[in-house]
C-alpha cells in the first residue's frame, strides 16, 4: 500500500488566503502557518503600521501582504473588497479572526457593550463572508473546496472558568458564531464552500495579556494539560482545515484549549 505523501496532503501552495486581524496574536499565528504551508497571505487590520510591520517580518516566510481596513463597518468592509480584487480575482481562505471582548460587572455591564462586541464578533464575519462568497466561490470546485474559519471560543462552549468579571456579551457572541458556522456550512455547501470554527483556549495575545498577568496560575490550573496554547498549534489546526487533509470537515467546531472546555474540576474565580 502506499504511503499518503503528507508535506502534499497538507499544503497550501497555490491558495490565496485572507486572514482578518492578521497582524497580531492568534490570526498572526495562522498567517504564519499558512505561509509556512506556502499559501499567499492578505492581512488585515486597522492599524495600518502594526498591520504594514507585521506583513513586512513575515515576507520571510513567503508571500504575506498587508491591507488596513475596519471590518467592524461596511465601508470599511467595501474598501477591503475593494483593495483585494485589485488585486486578486479569487479567494481560497478566508479566516474571520478579528474579535473584541468587553469585561465588566453585571450591574454595570452596558448595553453599548453587546452592540461593540456582537457588531464585530458576529455582524462582521456574517457580512464577510457573505461580501467574500463569490471570491470564494470562484476559487472552489467539488474536489478541492475553498474554505472559512471562524475563530470562535472555548468560551462559546462553556461559561469561562478563570472570570473574575463579566464578559456577557463575548460568551454570547462567541456561541453565536459557532451556531452560525453550522448555519454557513449548510448554505454555503452548495457552492463548494465549507464553513468550520475553531474554538481556541488560552493563547498568548493582547487581549489575554491583562489576564495573564493577574491569573494565569488559575488559568493552568484550570486546563487538564496545566498549560496556554503554543503559536504552532493554532497554525496546526488551520493548515488542516484548509488542506486537502481537511477538505471533508464542514460544520465543525474543534475546541483547541488543551481539553479546559470540559473540565468540571475547574477553580471558579470569584464574581464581581
Ligand atoms: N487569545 C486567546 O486566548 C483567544 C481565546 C479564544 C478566542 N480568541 C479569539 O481569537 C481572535 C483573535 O484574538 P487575539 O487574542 O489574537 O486578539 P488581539 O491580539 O486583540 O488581536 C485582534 C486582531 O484583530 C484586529 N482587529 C480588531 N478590531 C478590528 C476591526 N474592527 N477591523 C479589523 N481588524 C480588527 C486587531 O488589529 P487592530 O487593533 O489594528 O484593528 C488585531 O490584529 C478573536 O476573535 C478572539 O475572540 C482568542
Amino acid at each position: 500500500m502506499a504511503a499518503f505523501q503528507l508535506e502534499e496532503l497538507f499544503s497550501l501552495k497555490g491558495k490565496v488566503a485572507l486572514v482578518t486581524g492578521g497582524s497580531r496574536g492568534i490570526g498572526k499565528m495562522i498567517t504564519q502557518g499558512f505561509l509556512s504551508a506556502g499559501a499567499s497571505v492578505y492581512i488585515t487590520a486597522r492599524k495600518k503600521e502594526a498591520c504594514d510591520q507585521t506583513a513586512e517580518e513575515l515576507k520571510t516566510l513567503g508571500v504575506c501582504i498587508s491591507l488596513p481596513a475596519d471590518i467592524g463597518t461596511a465601508e470599511g468592509r467595501k474598501d477591503l473588497l475593494n483593495q483585494f480584487m485589485d488585486k486578486e480575482d479569487n479567494l481560497h481562505i478566508l479566516v474571520n479572526n478579528a474579535g473584541t471582548n468587553w469585561g465588566e460587572s453585571f450591574a454595570s455591564y452596558p448595553d453599548e457593550a453587546f452592540q461593540k462586541v456582537l457588531n464585530l464578533n458576529v455582524t462582521s464575519l456574517f457580512a464577510m463572508t457573505r461580501d467574500f462568497s463569490a471570491l470564494l466561490e470562484k476559487g472552489a470546485s467539488q474536489d478541492d473546496p475553498s474554505r472559512v474559519i471562524n475563530i470562535g471560543s472555548m468560551d462559546g462552549l462553556h461559561i469561562p472558568t478563570v472570570s473574575h468579571t463579566g464578559t456577557f456579551a463575548y460568551t454570547s457572541s462567541k456561541a453565536a458564531v459557532h451556531h452560525l458556522t453550522r448555519d454557513l456550512a449548510i448554505q454555503l455547501a452548495s457552492r463548494h464552500i465549507t464553513v468550520n470554527a475553531v474554538a481556541p483556549g488560552f493563547f498568548p495575545s493582547k487581549m489575554t495579556d491583562y489576564v495573564f498577568e493577574k491569573h494565569k496560575s488559575d488559568i493552568e490550573a484550570n486546563c487538564p494539560l496545566k498549560r496556554v496554547g503554543k503559536a504552532e498549534e493554532m497554525a496546526g489546526v488551520a493548515v488542516y482545515l484548509c488542506s486537502r487533509a481537511g477538505a471533508y470537515t464542514n460544520g465543525a467546531v474543534i475546541p483547541v484549549d488543551g481539553g479546559t472546555s470540559i473540565n468540571h474540576q475547574h477553580v471558579q474565580g470569584s464574581r464581581e
